[in-house]
């Protein structure tokens, strides 16, 4: 609650955007409680936060576990927080219990999860994965033109470059962000894989005329073209329901006047689905319905593909681990697939990586609303504890 009344927005939620003063105060107050709790702080080059605590063997490679501090604009107080301070929370345990464990455990806090402020999503977890450039990602601009890398150096989270460093296994405690969980009344999701994604940009253009002069037959109207196409992406969301999902989030008319006929309009598309082959075939009717409108309507319309992130399987080990542990501490749980995309699809690339669930009040998520139970936080941050303790060979 500390690190929500940081960005606090009067519904009650949080904004914290990507590198902006709110989300350099919430990494500061990561950083002071994680040193007070002992941890050794390094910064990478794309302004990923590690907070190592020390074990018997500081050679062995790290057991790592985190999420993100940074939020939608219209965001919550727990997705990634939970993640995070749940780290904090289990470094803070093992020191009350003077317990040092075998290998260093390290929490991560990653830049830009969020892909709000800059997209595309998990910035910073896909440049330690090498999903993405260094460079690429650092000159990502927002919708003022400040770019990602300058305004990570202004907040003073630009680091240097660290080697790859080996991490045993990496374990992300996250809300469901969805009804799944509150629905059959389970406290833990074990997560045993994650959804695909697709993002497009898909800019219409027509004409700009006059509203009065202008006959309907001559008119090439951008935002008529666009909502065909918003109705057209929730159809194909429907289509292939119940496990495909499809938003358009974002929608510009230009020059947005009453009395002027739109010449442009951006818009940008969100498809989801956990089997590859079907995003695809979603992908497929889109381009294929853009085609068709741009006859109908007489317009130019260019689909870009701006970031696809295919459908990910956690690891088995990483999953018994948590499995276990919910079941040691019994806890009701069931396997689910994670519907959101987090930083552990990047990880899971390049080290053995798995998540935990808890859930959400009505499965609401990316809203000031955003509510999770202080008992299923702290069952989560147990899982968490002995998943982590399961997992040190
Ligand atoms: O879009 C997502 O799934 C995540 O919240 N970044
Ligand atoms: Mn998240
Ligand atoms: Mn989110």
């Amino acid at each position: 609650m500390d690190m929500a009344a940081i960005g606090a927005t009067e519904k009650g939620g949080n904004c914290r955007l990507a590198a902006s003063d709110e989300d350099k105060a919430g990494r500061d107050l990561f950083v002071n409680w994680a040193k007070k709790a002992g941890c050794e702080i390094i910064i990478d080059h794309i302004g990923n936060i590690f907070a190592k605590r020390l074990g018997q063997n500081n050679k062995a490679p790290s057991i790592m576990t985190g999420s993100h501090l940074d939020t939608q604009p219209t965001g919550g107080r727990f997705d990634g927080v939970l993640g995070v301070l749940a780290g904090l929370e289990i470094i803070n345990t093992l020191n009350d219990h003077q317990i040092k464990t075998k290998v260093p455990i390290e929490i991560v806090c990653w830049t830009n999860e969020e892909g709000s402020r800059f997209s595309p999503a998990m910035m910073g977890s896909g440049v330690f994965a090498g999903i993405f450039s260094l460079d690429e990602i650092k000159n990502k601009e927002d919708n003022n033109g400040k770019k990602l890398g300058e305004e990570l150096s202004r907040i003073g989270y630009s680091g240097a470059s660290i080697e790859k460093q080996k991490l045993s296994n990496y374990f992300e405690l996250h809300i469901e962000q969805g009804p799944i969980l509150e629905n059959t009344k389970k406290t833990i999701g074990v997560v045993t894989a994650a959804q695909g994604q697709r993002w497009y940009e898909v800019i219409i253009t027509g004409q700009e005329s006059h509203a009065g002069p202008t006959p309907m037959s001559l008119r090439k109207d951008a935002l008529v073209g666009a909502s065909k196409i918003v109705q057209e992406v929730n159809r194909i969301g429907n289509f292939y329901a119940p496990l495909a999902c499809a938003t358009v989030g974002v929608l510009d008319v230009s020059p947005n006047s009453r009395n002027v006929i739109p010449g442009k309009v951006f818009l940008t598309c969100d498809f989801r689905h956990p089997n590859d082959k079907i995003l695809t075939k979603m992908d497929r009717d889109l381009k294929k319905f853009c085609e068709s409108i741009k006859v109908e309507q007489n317009l130019e319309i260019d689909l870009i593909d701006f970031w696809y992130s295919p459908p990910v399987n956690f690891n088995e080990d990483c999953i018994r681990s948590v499995r276990d542990a919910a079941n040691y501490l019994n806890y009701s749980f069931s396997d689910i697939v994670s519907g959101a995309g987090h930083d552990a699809v990047y990880i899971s690339k390049i080290a053995p990586a798995a998540m935990i669930f808890v859930p959400c009040e009505n499965g609401i998520s990316h809203n000031e609303i955003e509510n999770a139970s202080p008992e299923d936080c702290a069952a989560g941050t147990n899982v968490l504890l002995h998943a982590i303790l399961n997992s040190i060979k």
